[in-house]
This record gives structure tokens, C-alpha cells and sequence, in this order.
């Protein structure tokens, strides 16, 4: 649109950006809508406070003359970078265009991206990357290996510094796997993202293995069997939309607390219902999730890697306000208990919290770590040691709430007094010991059991003897392991309680360049 009253220098830049805003144009904007995507702007408006975005290098092309590539410069050269708002707090962002080149990355695309990786970490804000790309660009070669190798490095540099969120809302394929992979958080659209190292047709070439796309790397296979992807969202906007949520439990940097939100939930409040969520029997599962809500603020709880590792819980939630990252069993999975998964996904995170200054809750109800071939050959000793080295490295404020279960090691891995919380709580149902009764009488009372006229009767005598004496807290109280024995209900008001006596707590580890957590 021009006007002759207009500065002709101003026209020609108007006219500049209204053609960067049509990427690679109308029909390429048109198939991207009809493969059911949004383009890289429409994403970023939806994710931004209305009219905060700021865009930045919007001029920039690609340098390449060779394959008629000097021809084809589109300005901004597949990605729309920049920074804005989210619920007030400032974020910066990438938004791969899949009409420009398919928002394959070239060398400048690459040095957009790192560029506001570098500001975010001048800055203090999280990084946000939504990616729709075919990859590396054929055409430039090496350059955009280059590219790629500076965007990783920059990911690996800002890792705990900045929260850095990946959201796939396309094919993200080959080595560019490698930088979401290092960032905290991997949001995947269902049926339109996809992620692998190597697709379906070099799969079939190798392996002679037939497999879709959405089998291979769709967002519900890299949410429930390989972890990668921390949430599967329904669509592009259910996507941007957690994108939101999650940023609103985070600090921008690692300098800063994560915000306060105020809540009308009262820290007072008891919550009844949890007197009575503790089945009789010790092997009768109930549901961990139902103990969380009835304690956080308002029942809100955004879980992390809900449909991966079930048997363990992670997520964040708000209690009197302030964020916190909560970690607990699952009984009605595994009866709750630590494997190779369990134990990765917990470690993961629980050293996100430590780094970003959000306190960790444990609700514990653990049997023990999983027996078997499958366990020990797939590492549970490395694994279950990440746990262990993350929670007791972690310099967050600490607590624990024994709910039923502490039995052996994973007593010592789920963040006991001996390994650094601030403060352990204990449900009057909490059972504390090397292992369970059943399995405690059959080691130490062999003999005497084998011997006896009637050996049922006798061990059924020795496990409820047992059970008396150690199946409970009191003995770990005694020898002040455990700070209280609390009434269920009265979880919600002492957890409150101890993050606000925790709220200046300074704690440091040694001096050194980085420990070595048992990869
Ligand atoms: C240059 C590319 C491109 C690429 C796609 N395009 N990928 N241009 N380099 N890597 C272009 C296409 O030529 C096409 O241009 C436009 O983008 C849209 O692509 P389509 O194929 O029409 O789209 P679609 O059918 O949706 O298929 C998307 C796709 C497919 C699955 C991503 O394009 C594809 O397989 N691309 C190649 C993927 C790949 O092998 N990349 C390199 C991987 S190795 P026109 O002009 O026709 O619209 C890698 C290493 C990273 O990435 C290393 C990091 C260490």
C-alpha cells in the first residue's frame, strides 16, 4: 500500500517487511494451513502477550550463490526471532518458517537463533524455540553443520542458566534432534511433530524394519516410551498454551526465584480427605496424584512426563504461592517402585529445580527398586545412582513427606535428613525399614520358621510382630530422622509453613569445576 505523502524510504521499508512477513509466500503459507500448522508468525502471536513481540533480524539472508540459491533470498531466511512477553514476564524467541526452505537452517538462520540464545543469557530470560524444519540446508553444506554445532553449543552453555523450552510443531530430524534434546523442556504437537535421528526409509535400509512416522517419532511414542518429549499436546495451541503454563512456574534465570502468584486457596487449609487415603492393607495401591491435588494451591498440578515412567510422579505445583517441583510414587504403577526409567526421569528433574531455585516436595511411598535381569542389565545401579547424586547435590530448600513406604536404598535415594532435606514429615501410616515385613522375617527368621509345627501360622506371627515394631515412623522419629509424625490433613499447612522458615535457607557445595553425575 503506498502513500505520497510518505517518505519513499519509509515506504520501501514498510514494504520490506510486508514481504518478510509472507515468508515464502502465499501458496507456500497456504500448504503449510492445509498440512494443519500454523505459520512461524501466527505461532508467535498466539504464544506473546498481544502486541509485545519484538522482532529482530528481519533483514538477514543467506550468503550461498551456488545451486540458483543467489536468486532465492527471502528475508529472515526461515526463522523469525526475537522477544516478548508472557503473562508480563519477558521471553525470548525462535520460530522456524517451514514456507522458507522449509525452515531448513543455514548458516544465518543458525547465528539468528544463537544470537538470541545470547541475549537471553545477557538478559536473564528463558529461550524459547518452536521448530518446524527439514533440517540442515542441503545446499550450504558444511556451513550449516557449522550453523548447527553453534546453536548446540549455545544450548549447552546457557543449560541452567536460562529455562530453555523446545516446542516441535513439525519434522525435527537428523543431528537438529541434538538441540532440543539438551534443553530443559520438549513440547511435541500429536500427528503433525516429528522426531528421529534416522527415519523410516534408512530404518528399513539398515535394520529391514518397517515403521511409520508416527510410530517411529510421533509425540506419543517420544511422551510414553523413549522420554524424550516431556509433553504431547493436542494440537499447535494446546502446545503454546503449556508453553505459557510452564513459564509461569519458572524463574527467568538461575539468579532469580521463581514468582510468587498469590493464591485464594488458604495455607491453612487441612484437607480431610487424606486421613482416610491410606488403604488398610500395605499392598493395596491408591492414587498419588489425588494426594498431591488435595495439598497444592487450588489442585493445580502441571505434571511433567505424565505418560512416561508412571511409577514416579514429577511435576510443579504452587504451595502458598511459591513454586515447587514435586517428586513421588506412583502405587498404582509398579506399586510405585524405582527403575532404570523412574529413576532418570526423577533425576532430570530434580536437578531442573536445583538449578532454577524452585524447592523440591518428595512424597514417598517406595517398595523398593525394581528386581530383575531386565533392571540390573539395563543399568539400575548407573540409573538409580543419577537420583541419588541429584537430590544430593540439590541445594534447593528440601522436603519430604514419608506417605506409606521407605524401604532400603530407595529410603536413601528419595531425600532423606541423611542426604540433605531440610525437613522429613511422616504420615502416622509410614513404614520405615530395610526392607518389608514378609521379607524381612523370611532372611532373619529362616530357621526358626522352617522348624516351627505350623509355619505359616509362625511367620504370620513374626510379620505382624515385625510390622509392629519397625513398620512405622516412630522408630526413624525416635532417632530424629524424621523431624514430625503429622496428620494427613495437616500436610498442606506444614509444607507451607517449612518453605516460608526455608525461604532464605544458603547452602553450597565444595568449590569444584562440575561433579560427575553417573551418566
Ligand atoms: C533445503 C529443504 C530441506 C533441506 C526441505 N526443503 N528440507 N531445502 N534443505 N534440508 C525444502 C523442499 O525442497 C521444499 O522446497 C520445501 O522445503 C518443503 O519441503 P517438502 O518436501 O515439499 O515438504 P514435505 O513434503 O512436508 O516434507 C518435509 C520433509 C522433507 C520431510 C522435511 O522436505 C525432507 O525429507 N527434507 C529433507 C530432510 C533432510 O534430509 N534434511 C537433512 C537432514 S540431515 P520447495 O521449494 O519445493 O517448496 C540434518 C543434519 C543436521 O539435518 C545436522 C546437525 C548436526
Amino acid at each position: 500500500m503506498s502513500d505520497a505523502s510518505i517518505d519513499p524510504r519509509i515506504q520501501e521499508l514498510r514494504e520490506r517487511k510486508a514481504t518478510a512477513h509472507l515468508g515464502g509466500g502465499e501458496d507456500k503459507i497456504a500448504r503449510q494451513h492445509a498440512r494443519g500448522r500454523m505459520t512461524a508468525r501466527e505461532r508467535l502471536q498466539l504464544l506473546l502477550d498481544k502486541g509485545t513481540f519484538r522482532e529482530i533480524d528481519v533483514f538477514v539472508t543467506h550468503n550461498v550463490t551456488e545451486f540458483g540459491l543467489a536468486e532465492q533470498k527471502i528475508l529472515g531466511d526461515g526463522v523469525v526471532t526475537g522477544y516478548g512477553t508472557i503473562n508480563g514476564r519477558l521471553v525470548y524467541v525462535y520460530s522456524q518458517d517451514f514456507t522458507v526452505f522449509g525452515g531448513s537452517v543455514s548458516r544465518a538462520h543458525a547465528r539468528k537463533i544463537c544470537k538470541v540464545m545470547e541475549m537471553a543469557m545477557k538478559n536473564g530470560a528463558p529461550v524459547i524455540g518452536l521448530n518446524d524444519s527439514g533440517g540442515a540446508r542441503i545446499q550450504e553444506g558444511v556451513h550449516s553443520l557449522a550453523g548447527y554445532a553453534e546453536i548446540f553449543y549455545r544450548n549447552v552453555i546457557a543449560s541452567g542458566v536460562v529455562p530453555q523450552i523446545s516446542v516441535i510443531m513439525g519434522p525435527c530430524a537428523g543431528g537438529a534432534v541434538y538441540s532440543p534434546a539438551i534443553t530443559d523442556f520438549v513440547i511435541m504437537v500429536k500427528e503433525t511433530s516429528h522426531m528421529f535421528v534416522t527415519g523410516p526409509d534408512v530404518i528399513k535400509a539398515v535394520t529391514h524394519e518397517d515403521v511409520t512416522f508416527e510410530e517411529l517419532g510421533g509425540a506419543s511414542v517420544h511422551a510414553s516410551k523413549s522420554g524424550v518429549a516431556h509433553f504431547a499436546a493436542e494440537n499447535e495451541e494446546d502446545a503454546l498454551f503449556l508453553v505459557q503454563h510452564l513459564v509461569d512456574y519458572l524463574p527467568g534465570n538461575n539468579m532469580q526465584d521463581p514468582p510468587l502468584q498469590p493464591s485464594n486457596d488458604d495455607p491453612l487449609r487441612e484437607a480431610p480427605e487424606l486421613d482416610s487415603i491410606i488403604p488398610d492393607n500395605p499392598n493395596k495401591p491408591y492414587d498419588m496424584k489425588e494426594v498431591i491435588r488435595h495439598i497444592v494451591d487450588e489442585g493445580q498440578f502441571l505434571e511433567v512426563h505424565e505418560h512416561w515412567a508412571q511409577n514416579i510422579i514429577v511435576g510443579f505445583a504452587r504451595l502458598g504461592g511459591r513454586s515447587v517441583g514435586i517428586v513421588a510414587q506412583q502405587p498404582t504403577v509398579l506399586a510405585g517402585v524405582l527403575d532404570v526409567e523412574a529413576s532418570q526421569k526423577g533425576a532430570r528433574f530434580v536437578r531442573f529445580c536445583d538449578a532454577f531455585n524452585v524447592p523440591l516436595v518428595v512424597f514417598e511411598d517406595v517398595p523398593g527398586f525394581m528386581p530383575g535381569i531386565t533392571q540390573e542389565h539395563g543399568g539400575i545401579i548407573r540409573q538409580g545412582a543419577k537420583l541419588l547424586y541429584a537430590f544430593c547435590e540439590a541445594t534447593v530448600p528440601k522436603l519430604t513427606v514419608i506417605v506409606r513406604k521407605a524401604y532400603g536404598g530407595a529410603y536413601c535415594v528419595m531425600n532423606p535428613r541423611h542426604i540433605g532435606a531440610d525437613l522429613v514429615f511422616a504420615w502416622p501410616s509410614a513404614e520405615i525399614a530395610v526392607m518389608g515385613p514378609e521379607g524381612a522375617v523370611n532372611v532373619i527368621f529362616r530357621r526358626e520358621i522352617a522348624d516351627a509345627d505350623d509355619p505359616a501360622a509362625r511367620k504370620a506371627e513374626l510379620v505382624e510382630d515385625y510390622r509392629q515394631r519397625f513398620a512405622n515412623p516412630y522408630v526413624a522419629a525416635a532417632a530424629g530422622f524424621i523431624d514430625n509424625v503429622i496428620e494427613p490433613r495437616e500436610t498442606r499447612p506444614h509444607l507451607i509453613n517449612a518453605l516460608e522458615m526455608l525461604q532464605n535457607k544458603r547452602d553450597s557445595l565444595p568449590p569444584k569445576k562440575h561433579g560427575n553425575i553417573p551418566l
